[in-house]
């Protein structure tokens, strides 16, 4: 089996399967996963205390959608999961859990983590439905600040009734498959889940993914600044849907080519979508800029990320410099967008580019970076 974009689910499920079994972790596998089990958040601790209060039964196989490693699930027999954001996907995978990039059949057990945004968390709960075998139990967690009651409303208008649990400022909520659902409501829940075409601008977008029902404001900003005519190989990085790649290869359609990089599965695949029948030569890769990229360039744009799950991370986007500023041949340019306050400023210096700000309002900021040749002593121009 291919798991997004060609990452492989075959190797960890038959790993996993093998592990089940015995303990066969090396000294430094079981480094790894203290450092991703480590990182269980409240809302997947609240989702498994029915199982391990036994309140729920562990099946024989279950699919868990928004998938996050648990050192309880290595108990289970079987857990397959789907996660599109990559970071979660390969921490579940070198978990040792089977990852699969589009869930099929029907299951005795349904885990879901949903999203963020309501359309997504609605849809979420209509696709976890139809992954369900009759009879089969849906059981979802989330934390209170992300809307668990609110949710938990929605669901059980859907379900009928349902049992609920509060723990960790997080609640988990379950139902089984019956013919009390409502359906014309499951109906209306999937429609918000499928792909569509953003008003006025013709892009295709799907719920959860960044800036889903418009384009970008700071990124707009950039688009509207960025030069024409640039050359060279060309990235960008956490490029969501594909809205400053396509401004990009208008303002220079000569460069020699385009790498998207975006770790959303679901955003990547509507970025080849929007730019469907462009004649540069482009590659879509499902992928962790934080981790560094595999190319160089002479062009990089971006309008890196500030938040790890609803808290602000600057942290992130000191990373994707990193990773930008390593990719950038000499005479590479950076052409970037961040919310002012975001202190990027002492990175570019950090990282020996050459930098100035061509444009500050008073929400955004462009930075503009130059990888020059020579001993990299910053130099700061405004
Ligand atoms: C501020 S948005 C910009 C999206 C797009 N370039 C635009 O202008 O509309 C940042 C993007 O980075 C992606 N992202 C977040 N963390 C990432 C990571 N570690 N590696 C790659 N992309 C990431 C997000 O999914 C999001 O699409």
């Amino acid at each position: 089996m291919r798991g997004f974009f060609g990452i492989s689910a075959d190797r960890p499920a038959a790993k996993a399967a093998a592990c089940r079994s015995t303990p066969c972790f090396p000294a430094s596998h079981a480094a790894v996963l203290l450092r991703i089990f480590r990182r269980v958040s409240p809302a997947l601790e609240t989702l498994l205390l029915p199982f391990s209060r036994g309140e729920i039964e562990i099946p024989q196989r279950a699919l868990f959608l928004g998938a996050e490693p648990h050192p309880d699930l290595r108990e289970w027999p079987a857990v397959t999961g789907w996660q599109p954001f990559f970071p979660l996907a390969e921490a579940w995978r070198k978990a040792g859990f089977p990852l699969t990039d589009e869930p099929a059949g029907s299951w005795p057990l349904v885990l879901l983590l949903p999203g963020k945004s309501k359309e997504e968390v609605l849809a979420s709960f209509a696709r976890a439905y139809d992954s369900l075998e009759e009879g089969g139990m849906l059981v979802v967690g989330m934390a209170n600040t992300a809307g668990a009651a609110r949710f938990e409303k929605e669901f059980a208008a859907a379900s009928g009734g349902v049992a609920s649990l509060q723990k960790n400022k997080c609640r988990a909520f379950h139902a089984a498959k019956s013919a009390a659902w409502n359906q014309a409501l499951l109906a209306e829940w999937r429609e918000l889940g499928k792909p569509r075409t953003l008003e006025s601008t013709g892009f295709i977008v799907e719920a959860g993914i960044f800036s889903a029902d418009h384009v970008d404001p700071g990124s707009a900003l950039l688009a509207e600044h960025l030069p024409k005519n640039l050359k060279g190989a060309a990235a960008d990085l956490g490029a969501g849907w594909g809205f400053l790649s396509r401004e990009l290869l208008g303002k220079s359609p000569n460069l020699k080519s385009l790498d998207l990089f975006e770790a959303d599965a679901r955003a990547l695949a509507c970025a080849k979508k929007n730019l469907s029948g462009i004649a540069t030569p482009l590659e879509f890769h499902w992928h962790d800029v934080a981790a560094g990229l595999p190319g160089k360039y002479e062009v990089i744009v971006m309008n890196p990320p500030f938040h790890t799950g609803q808290n602000t991370d600057i942290s992130l986007g000191r990373a994707f410099l990193r990773s930008a500023a390593d990719a950038m041949r000499t005479g590479g340019r950076l052409f970037m967008v961040a919310n002012r306050q975001l202190p990027y400023e002492a990175e570019l210096d950090a990282l020996g580019l050459v930098w100035r700000k061509p444009v500050e309002d008073s929400t955004y900021k462009l930075l503009f970076a130059e990888k020059r040749l020579g001993p990299s002593k910053p130099v700061t121009f405004r």
